[in-house]
């Protein structure tokens, strides 16, 4: 049979289940069945494929249907410059958070030797994004699943970065180290009891989302650990949920911290805000 008609027939099962993305989701799909890409589909919608590609196809089309993120079929994720490995161990790499790799890299000048921590390293796509762009930079990057770590770890190797991230597995509260010149985090802040009405999100693991009864349980830990762990005049660039600037803001102040920026997202939440440890 054709790649058109199997994408036809692909595009039928998403739209009946309601995907909206179905028509680029079979393109992505017959993409990581054939292992070309997705513009070599498009290029060749005329040939045949093999018995055994289809039965793939179809097999990843069952898992969509079930409204699993495309990321973790094809286990592969662009973010910011860069395409990642994502698996279920991890949240997957979202757009929102490119805020935090900007606004850290307008931090940094590029001949600028700095070293950060990143709190809660998931994937790795925060820390390896901002090393690939400042060369003389050091990350060490803790997180408490070591499933995470193992593929921030793997990403950190496809990278050529393993000797300038240091991994470790530690809760945040309980990490002591030297002064730091940033610290970045995008912490769980999803409210405990709102994580089950999020759709598809419920594929990624809860100790990625899970922020607490109010959501800011980790962001909390982040903040108060900061204050030891940043240099004075150190940077703390931390990615929120869209409804939690005023809480976030006011603790950050009661823990001596000026903000310098709240940065909005393409739906204009507040979804970052870089701060200041001042004393
Ligand atoms: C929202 S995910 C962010 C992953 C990645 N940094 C990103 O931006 O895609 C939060 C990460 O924090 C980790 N985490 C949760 N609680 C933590 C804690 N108390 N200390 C350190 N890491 C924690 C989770 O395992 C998860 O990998």
């Amino acid at each position: 049979m054709k790649i058109i008609d199997n994408l036809r027939q692909g595009n039928e099962i998403l739209k009946e289940n309601n995907i909206p993305s179905y028509k680029i989701d079979c393109e992505i799909l017959m993409s990581k069945t054939l292992n070309i890409s997705r513009e070599e589909v498009l290029l060749n919608l005329e040939k045949q494929i093999k018995k055994e590609d289809r039965a793939k196809y179809f097999n990843f089309i069952e898992r969509r249907k079930k409204k699993e993120p495309i990321a973790y079929i094809t286990n592969n994720k662009s973010f910011w410059r860069d395409t990642f490995i994502t698996n279920k161990d991890t949240l997957i790499p979202r757009p929102d958070s490119e805020h935090l790799v900007e606004q850290t890299l307008l931090l940094i000048k590029n001949h600028q030797a700095k070293r950060i921590l990143d709190v809660g390293v998931g994937s790795g796509c925060l820390a390896i994004s901002i090393l690939n762009e400042r060369p003389y930079c050091r990350c060490d990057a803790i997180d408490t699943s070591k499933k995470a770590l193992k593929l921030a770890k793997i990403n950190a190797i496809r990278h050529h970065l393993l000797d300038r991230i240091k991994f470790y597995k530690r809760d945040v509260d309980n990490f002591y180290n030297d002064k730091y010149d940033l610290i970045i985090s995008n912490p769980p802040y999803i409210n405990k009891h709102k994580i089950k009405y999020l759709g598809t999100i419920n594929y990624e693991p809860k100790i990625a989302l899970d922020g607490g009864l109010d959501g800011l349980e980790i962001i909390r830990k982040v903040i108060s650990k900061s204050k030891y762990l940043l240099k004075i005049n150190g940077k703390l660039i931390l990615e929120i949920g869209y409804d939690q600037k005023y809480k976030v803001v006011n603790f950050l102040k009661e823990k001596s911290f000026f903000i310098n920026k709240i940065i909005k997202d393409y739906g204009n939440n507040t979804r970052c805000i870089v701060s200041t440890k001042i004393k």
